[in-house]
């Protein structure tokens, strides 16, 4: 296993607080939800590579998924069952125990970033998705800009929803140019799309007057970035 943050297990307590060091991938969770089609036949699977304590559940509820999610923290696992997760597969996300073209949708929200192989990590997802299926990934670009957001001031700025420290390791933030690459050579061409945060969003959650922060697409693909396409069917 080759993940840089063991501690997700002594963190799950964390994953659903409002104001709370996940906030952020609440908000991107939310974002990445509006790739996800309704099911298009019964028994649909929207398999959730590295679903942490399951905070893309909320935002796929009533789609006709059976969302089933995979992670190496068993803790986390536990929450995200909690809180409307089907079933989590406690596995590696480098190596999958299941079947080739399982699943209808595949996502991998905020992964790659914490694996030494994060290609072979992609590979998987593309193995796993069935032909017609929807990819969804995003993560850190490797730019400075988003080692000096998400490191420098997300891990340091003195509020409740800073990331814990040492979270990131920049050293395995990836090119948006790199992860589209990989997607179209295991057969799903994907679209590259930046992520930000609304400022007026961002103002009144400072302010503690906003629930919470959207996320919209933007050009820039500097920090956070997502790609997303469909697996042709042969
Ligand atoms: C930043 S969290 C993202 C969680 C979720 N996808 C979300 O966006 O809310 C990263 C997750 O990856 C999991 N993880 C890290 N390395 C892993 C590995 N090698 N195999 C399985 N899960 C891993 C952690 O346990 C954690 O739940």
């Amino acid at each position: 296993m080759t993940t840089t943050v063991p501690e997700y297990d002594t963190w799950s307590g964390l994953w659903w607080q409002r104001r709370g060091p996940f906030s952020t991938l609440r908000w991107i969770a939310r974002a990445r939800a509006e790739h996800i089609p309704p099911a298009a036949r019964a028994d649909a699977v929207l398999l959730d590579v590295a679903c942490g304590g399951g905070l893309l559940h909320p935002f796929i509820a009533g789609k006709g998924y059976r969302h089933v999610g995979v992670d190496v923290s068993t803790k986390s696992a536990e929450v995200a069952l909690r809180h409307g997760v089907d079933e989590v597969v406690i596995a590696d996300i480098n190596d999958i125990p299941l079947d080739d073209a399982c699943a209808d949708v595949v996502v991998a929200g905020h992964c790659l970033e914490h694996v030494e192989r994060p290609l072979d990590v992609v590979a998987e997802c593309c193995r796993l998705l069935r032909p017609g299926g929807t990819l969804i990934i995003d993560t850190i670009a490797d730019t400075l800009l988003a080692r000096l957001a998400v490191i420098t001031l997300g891990e340091n700025i003195p509020v409740t929803w800073a990331a814990p420290k040492g979270t990131h390791d920049h050293r395995l933030f990836i090119a948006p140019r790199t992860l589209a690459d990989a997607c179209a050579a295991h057969g799903v061409p994907v679209d590259v799309f930046g992520l930000v945060p609304s400022t007026r969003d961002l103002i009144a959650w400072s302010l503690r007057r906003g629930d919470d922060v959207r996320m919209r697409r933007a050009r820039s693909t500097g920090i956070l970035y997502g790609v997303s396409g469909v697996k042709p069917v042969p």
